[in-house]
Order: C-alpha cells, then sequence, then structure tokens
C-alpha cells in the first residue's frame, strides 16, 4: 500500500521517478506526488489526484529537473484521496518535504500536540504530521536532520517506511523504515536509488540493500551508504545482488499484467520446480525440509496463516499436508489469528503465506507465533520481503515479480510449493508409499503442460464472458480440493469486475445460499471427475431444479455434465490434489473477460492495493 520512490546522483532524477511511480502503482493509485530539489536550490513538489498518468499530465508544461527528488503512489488510509492529501507533505516552513508509506497510530496525539504550539496542517494525513514534527524537533533544538528524525521516530507508533528532501541538504536523501519495506539500490555511478521493492530499481542496478526493521539511511552524493539506527548506532547493511529481468516488469505485449501472469504460469511452474524435482522426476528436494527435517516431521500440527489468494492457497496445503502427511492442519486468516489469543504450541509449526511477503497481518501472526516458540516457515514470492527474512525457514516460490493486483500466478506458485512440500514430508513420514510417491511426483512434473492446454480455452471464455456481465451476484462452488478453487474464483471475479461473487462448498449450498438460486443467478461448479464427482452432479441438479444456469469445469471428455449445464469447459485431467492448479485457469480468465467487457481497469481494481502493508 503505496508506493514509494527516491534518487539523489547525476541523472535527472524526474524521469527516473516518473518511471519508478508507474512500476509501483499496483501498491496505491489514488493520487500521486514528487518532490525535486532544483538546480536553483528550490524545493517543489507536485501532486495530483489520480494515477500516475494524472501527475504526469499535470506536469506536462513544467520543466522539471532536480538530482535529488523523491515521488509517492498513495493508497488512502488517513484522508480521502485529493491532492491535497497526496505526498509529499512539506514541513511547516517547506524546507522539507517527506513521503509515507504505513500509518502513524499516535497522529492525533502528535497533531494535537503541534496544534497547541500554533502549527497549522493542510492535509487530513497521519504524514504531514509526521513531516511538521521532525521541522519542528529540527528548528527547536538546533539539530541536524538526522538526529531529528531519530528523535521524532522515537515518539511515533505505527509502521513507516519513508524519505525524506531537505532543501538546505540537496546532496542528501534520508529513509527509514520500520515494518513497511525499503529498498536502496546502489549505482554504479555515485548515486542512489530507493524504493518500496525492487521493481523501479532493477532497471538500473542489481546491487541493493534492503533495509531492516529499524533501520535509518543516509543516502549522500559522494560517500558510501550510512545505516543507523534509533539510536544512531551504526549498521552493516548486506549488499544483495537481484535478479529482475525489464522483461519480467513490462506487460511484454499483453493489454494488462493480469493477462500476461495468467499466460505465465506453465512457466512460472516450472521455475518454480526448477533445482528441486530432479531431471527424472522421482524426487523433491526442499532444502528447508532437509535443513529442518525432524522440526517439520515431528511436528505436532501445522497452522497455516495468510490472507486473502495465499489464505486459499493454504486451504488447499491444508488437504495436501493432511492427506499425505497425516499431519492436522489450520488454516488461519492471519488478521483473525493475531487478535484471537490463539492456542500455539512450541512444537507446532505455523506455515505463512504471502506473495509480497509484507502483508502486515501475515507479519504480526508471524511475530506471535515466534513469541510462542513455534517453527515458522515462510512461503514468499518478494525475494528479500520481510517474510522470508522473519522466518526461519522456508521456500521461495520464484515465479517472478507480480504486477498484476489480482493474484494469479502466485497463487498457482504457493499451490506447487504446498505440493512438493507435501510429498517432501510424506515421504520423510513414509506416509505414501514409493510408488504412489513416485506417481505423484511426475505427475506434478506434468501440470505445467496441462496448463498450456487449459489456456488453449482463452478464446472460448472470452466469448462465453459478455453473457456474464449482466449478473448482479454469481455463485461458484466446488467440494475436496476444488472448495477452494471456488473461493478463489469468486474472489478474482469480485476484485475485478465489481459483480458479488460466493465461494461455497457444493454440498452447503442447501443450508442456505440455495434460496437465492433464479434464472438471473449464473452458477460456476468445478465438477472435475473426482471422488466427488457424483455428488456434484447431484448438487448441480440441484441448481437446475431451481431455474439456476450452470457453468460446469469438467474433464475433458465428459458427456455426463455437458447434458446437464448450460455451458462447459472442458480441463486436462489430473490427478485430483492437482486440480487446483489445472482448474484456476479458467476461472481467472473468465474473471479477466468479464471486467474487460464490463471496461474495468483490470490491473488497478478500485480501492485494492497489491502489497497490504497496513492492517
Ligand atoms: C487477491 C489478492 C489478495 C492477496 C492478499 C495477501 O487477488 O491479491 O487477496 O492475496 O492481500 O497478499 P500477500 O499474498 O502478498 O500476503
Amino acid at each position: 500500500m503505496c508506493g514509494i520512490v527516491g534518487y539523489i546522483g547525476h541523472k535527472n532524477a524526474y524521469p527516473i521517478l516518473i518511471k519508478g511511480l508507474k512500476r509501483l502503482e499496483y501498491r496505491g493509485y489514488d493520487s500521486a506526488g514528487v518532490a525535486l530539489i532544483s538546480e536553483e536550490g528550490n524545493l517543489n513538489v507536485y501532486k495530483a489526484k489520480g494515477k500516475v498518468a494524472d501527475l504526469e499530465a499535470h506536469c506536462q508544461e513544467k520543466d522539471i529537473t532536480g538530482y535529488a527528488g523523491i515521488a509517492h503512489t498513495r493508497w488512502a488510509t488517513h484522508g480521502e484521496p485529493s491532492s491535497a492529501n497526496a505526498h509529499p507533505h512539506y514541513s511547516a516552513s517547506g524546507r522539507l518535504a517527506l513521503i509515507h508509506n504505513g500509518i502513524i497510530e499516535n497522529y492525533l496525539t502528535l497533531k494535537e500536540n503541534l496544534i497547541s504550539r500554533g502549527f497549522t496542517f493542510k492535509s487530513d494525513t497521519d504524514t504531514e504530521v509526521l513531516v511538521q514534527l521532525i521541522e519542528h524537533i529540527m528548528l527547536s533544538n538546533s539539530l541536524p536532520l538526522l538526529e531529528a528524525v531519530q528523535v521524532a521516530l522515537h515518539q511515533v507508533i505505527g509502521a513507516y517506511a519513508i524519505a525524506i528532501l531537505d532543501r538546505e541538504h540537496p546532496d542528501t536523501v534520508i529513509c527509514a523504515r520500520q515494518s513497511s519495506p525499503l529498498v536502496v539500490g546502489l549505482g554504479s555511478d555515485n548515486e542512489f536509488y530507493l524504493a518500496s521493492d525492487t521493481s523501479p530499481i532493477a532497471e538500473y542496478t542489481d546491487k541493493v540493500v534492503f533495509l531492516n526493521e529499524g533501520d535509518i539511511a543516509v543516502l549522500q552524493l559522494g560517500k558510501k551508504l550510512q545505516v543507523v539506527n534509533m539510536d544512531n548506532v551504526k549498521q552493516h547493511p548486506k549488499v544483495k545482488q537481484i535478479d529482475v529481468t525489464l522483461g519480467q516488469l513490462e506487460k511484454g505485449g499483453y493489454p494488462y499484467f493480469m493477462l500476461k501472469e495468467i499466460f505465465e504460469q506453465p512457466d512460472c511452474l516450472r521455475n518454480c520446480m526448477r533445482g528441486r524435482i530432479n531431471v527424472d522426476a522421482d524426487r523433491i528436494t526442499l532444502s528447508a525440509v532437509i535443513d529442518y527435517r525432524k522440526r517439520l516431521i515431528e511436528a505436532r500440527r501445522f497452522i497455516i496463516v495468510a490472507c486473502g489468494t495465499s489464505w486459499h492457497a493454504g486451504l488447499i496445503g491444508k488437504q495436501l499436508i493432511e492427506n499425505l502427511c497425516r499431519i492436522p492442519v489450520e488454516v488461519e486468516y492471519a488478521s483473525e489469528f493475531r487478535y484471537c489469543n490463539p492456542v500455539i504450541y512450541p512444537d507446532d509449526v505455523v506455515i505463512a503465506i504471502s506473495q509480497s511477503g509484507e502483508t502486515a497481518d501475515t507479519l504480526a501472526a508471524i511475530n506471535l507465533a515466534h513469541e510462542a516458540g513455534a517453527f515458522v516457515f515462510g512461503i514468499c514470492n518478494a525475494i528479500g520481503a520481510s517474510i522470508p527474512r522473519q522466518t526461519q525457514t522456508g521456500v521461495y516460490i520464484h515465479v517472478g515479480p507480480e504486477i498484476g493486483v489480482a493474484s494469479t500466478k502466485a497463487f498457482t506458485g504457493q499451490v506447487t510449493v504446498l505440493s512438493m512440500l507435501a510429498l517432501c514430508l510424506a515421504a520423510e513420514r513414509k506416509t505414501i508409499s514409493a510408488e504412489q510417491y513416485k506417481q505423484m511426483v511426475s505427475e506434478l512434473t506434468k501440470v505445467p503442460e496441462k496448463m498450456e492446454e487449459a489456456l488453449k480455452i482463452n478464446k472460448q471464455i472470452e466469448k462465453l464472458a459478455p453473457i456474464f456481465t449482466y449478473a448482479k451476484n454469481c455463485l461458484y462452488l466446488g467440494r475436496g480440493y476444488n472448495y477452494p478453487v471456488a473461493l478463489e474464483g469468486a474472489l478474482k471475479l469480485k476484485e475485478i469486475s465489481y459483480i458479488h461473487a460466493e465461494g461455497y462448498p457444493a454440498a452447503e449450498m442447501k443450508h442456505g445460499p440455495i434460496a437465492l438460486i433464479d434464472s438471473e443467478m449464473p452458477v460456476f461448479v468445478i465438477a472435475t471427475r473426482d471422488k466427488l464427482y457424483e455428488k456434484v452432479i447431484s448438487n448441480i441438479q440441484e441448481v437446475r431444479a431451481r431455474g439456476g444456469r450452470v457453468t460446469a469445469l469438467v474433464t475433458k471428455g465428459d458427456e455426463q455434465i455437458r447434458k446437464l449445464a448450460d455451458h462447459v469447459i472442458e480441463l486436462p485431467d489430473t490427478l485430483e490434489c492437482f486440480q487446483p492448479l489445472v482448474a484456476s485457469i479458467p476461472l481467472q480468465l473468465l474473471a479477466y473477460h468479464i471486467a474487460v467487457c464490463k471496461g474495468k481497469d483490470v490491473d488497478r481494481p478500485r480501492n485494492l492495493a497489491k502489497s497490504v502493508t497496513v492492517e
């Protein structure tokens, strides 16, 4: 939520900042702004309500140059989306400009205190409070900016990633983080980049420093990167090499990132399995399982914590781990788990699943697990993000940057890692036979090909989509492994087309939702051939009997359901437990095409942001 970019060096910062904001727009897009120190030494701020393109249009006629700059794309928390509430915010004298990602929880107390000293505010944001506070501390105590930042941050409760420009020191950008991500890029030519993630930096350098909790970094021209903490203790940042290609950050000819990412899935899963499943496809090796074998196989219980789509992947993980390994698994919304006084045993393993690796609730759930002495295992996509750094071990899904706000390839990547994990643990615990293991591993390696086959139905789905655009409500039904697929299909539709949709276990329909069914209500049923197939057919009959209109996802060659359903979408067959990987594809495509038909901005759905770094 909210994206931060910064640059200081010998190039004009403005185009770098605008390009960086576009790369970060998935994090928020209700307003944007940029601050630069001009050659004449002025600190200029330009802001606009709306997307980064609106900011660009606002700046078009102006001659904007500067070698030090910061920029921000906002997802509103305090104060409506407006130009006044957009960042950067000036300090009272106009000497400082600050951008912020996060929430200052005690901002009202700080604000009242400043008001009592005669300060006034131009915005409703918590961010303006922080910049006024920093300047007040700096001027009233004659402190250098760094010290003033340290004093101010000691007074702040909440989450932040901030960057500050000081008109009096145009050669320096100061930034700090606590519970919100911040990455510094080390350019080749005595220059620094700064961003919420590596996507705005990757084009210029592959050397980055992921700032740690409580770090304050000073980016000064002609000097080495200096990192201290709030008590001015010197930190020793590790420089990491990143491996992000420009192709991964661009649409590559697709109209939307979401469609590109849907189509990337077969290759993403190959990357996810590469080096983990050997060429003969009969053995899975996960270093996390080798390193922590005993801790994992002797776990009393697994607790999966996640949010949104990652939580849906967790529901599939529960079935995989319970079925294959016979270890009990609970799946919790991280946001509920953190406040429900959960029972956590020291011999529990807590699995945190997160695409971004920055979700505030999932991080809080991890902290709770650590406090209880449990072992914490992360399944993440974003390399170097907070969650992989705060877990004892884990597995990256390696599907590349996911930019479309609606998660697609991260979901199938997470399910793939959970499949590999369950198979590894089952082999260690000997809860499945060697033959079964071999057959399942081999089938898992064939899933990318089957996804490729499933993607061929894109045209069919594109043709089908217009008939659903009228719908006000849709129901998604599935059972067993396909129940989380139904939940995920419904979430995708809600997010990007704004059609209300519910996912339900098909048999639960009779206990309430069946009352909603009429000829206006499209019902999508995942009815692939598995052990509950006959039962799902009965559920379809129940819908039909009430005039419901059924679109069924079936296993290729299924003639029985073809006679019952209004529309069928055929899927290649695979093992029941891997069916979610294949069955998710038509549901992602369906949501995508319905949203496109409705003229929605698929990659930037209203009110949403990709990385939910506030609770
Ligand atoms: C849905 C979606 C969200 C995320 C959720 C968790 O398409 O993207 O529901 O899954 O916000 O995010 P991560 O996985 O980054 O923790």
